[in-house]
């Protein structure tokens, strides 16, 4: 058997994808207590990135120097991929020269064909339609603030996107109720929403897709690559933005997520991002636990 990847959240089961978030956890607490865990003497990881990011760039960076090993920092500014060399040669020589690599990029297929000629494992760090190294560090920290996600309720309000497409195989794999309210032309993938169904409910009115829900969640209503859309977008987005009075109709212990960078008074109003319910700087903290335990689940392999 060849590699793992984690190209999107269904490459795991339910019982890698709960173990990776427990060991998140543990990882987590380790850290905390100070102890020094260095299993990656030696190893090195690359991480190409087509698009921008704060996040994923310093958590995957940070895990891997806490871990003892080391992240190759790639653009395309500054690499032969940016001068049209395939992604399928870039494959097959970084494998030669590094243990694990993560990328960044527009299209979901080029991610695909990378795994396909790699030899070491790859690690999706967000394409045009899946983010499900965001997801693992949303379930950590859901688990971690309420405990089991099975069988609650989960609004996604705003754009169909990459991220609302992890949230889909989220629900699959943990069995929770997804509720994806967006404006008509901006419903997530059809196929992926499919393989979902019985978790899985779209619906037009974000105060419907809110009730009683036990966490709301919500992204930019324009992604990277859409910046010419985002003055169309906020019209159209307008009423699915997550402000107190949406909030009010969730549970009163629900939780509010949002994988940033936000737009406060755009897709979320400052009062719910900075207010009591928002666990948005835990989510965003646990990018390095969740990914170091998937670095250390991937190279085990
Ligand atoms: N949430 C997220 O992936 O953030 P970055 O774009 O900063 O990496
Ligand atoms: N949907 C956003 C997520 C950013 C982390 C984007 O793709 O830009």
């Amino acid at each position: 058997m060849g590699c793992r990847h984690f190209l999107t959240l269904l490459d795991l089961s339910t019982n890698e994808l709960r173990a990776l978030i427990e060991r998140g956890i543990e990882i987590k607490a380790g850290l905390q207590k100070g102890e020094i865990h260095q299993p990656f003497k030696g190893k090195v990881l690359a991480m190409i990135f087509e698009k921008s990011s704060t996040r994923t760039r310093v958590s995957f960076e940070a895990g891997m120097a806490q871990f003892g090993g080391h992240a190759i920092f790639m653009s395309p500014d500054d690499t032969q991929l940016g001068r049209g060399e395939p992604i399928e040669d870039t494959a097959r020589v970084l494998s030669k020269m590094v243990d694990i690599i993560m990328i960044r990029t527009f299209e979901h297929d080029k991610i695909e064909s990378l795994a396909q000629y790699a030899s070491v494992p790859v690690i999706n760090g967000l394409s045009d339609t899946y983010h499900p190294c965001q997801l693992l560090a949303d379930m950590q920290t859901y688990y971690e603030h309420r405990g089991s996600i099975e069988g609650k309720t989960v609004a996604w309000l705003g754009d169909g996107n990459n991220m609302c497409h992890s949230y889909i195989n989220a629900a699959c794999l943990y069995q929770f109720h997804l509720r994806i309210a967006c404006p008509e032309d901006y419903l997530p993938d059809e196929s992926i929403v499919n393989t979902a169904s019985d978790f899985v409910e779209t619906i037009s009115d974000a105060k419907v897709a809110a009730e009683d829900a036990d966490l709301v969640v919500t992204d930019v209503w324009a992604s990277m690559g859409q910046e010419q859309e985002a003055d169309e977008r906020a019209r159209v987005f307008a009423p699915y933005q997550v402000n107190t009075e949406v909030m009010s109709l969730a549970k009163d212990d629900a939780l509010f997520m949002h994988c940033l960078p936000a737009h406060r008074g755009e897709e979320v109003t400052a009062d719910v991002i900075d207010g009591k319910q928002s666990v948005v700087w835990d989510e965003a903290g646990n990018r390095l636990h969740a990914q170091k335990a998937l670095l250390e689940f991937l190279l085990s392999k």
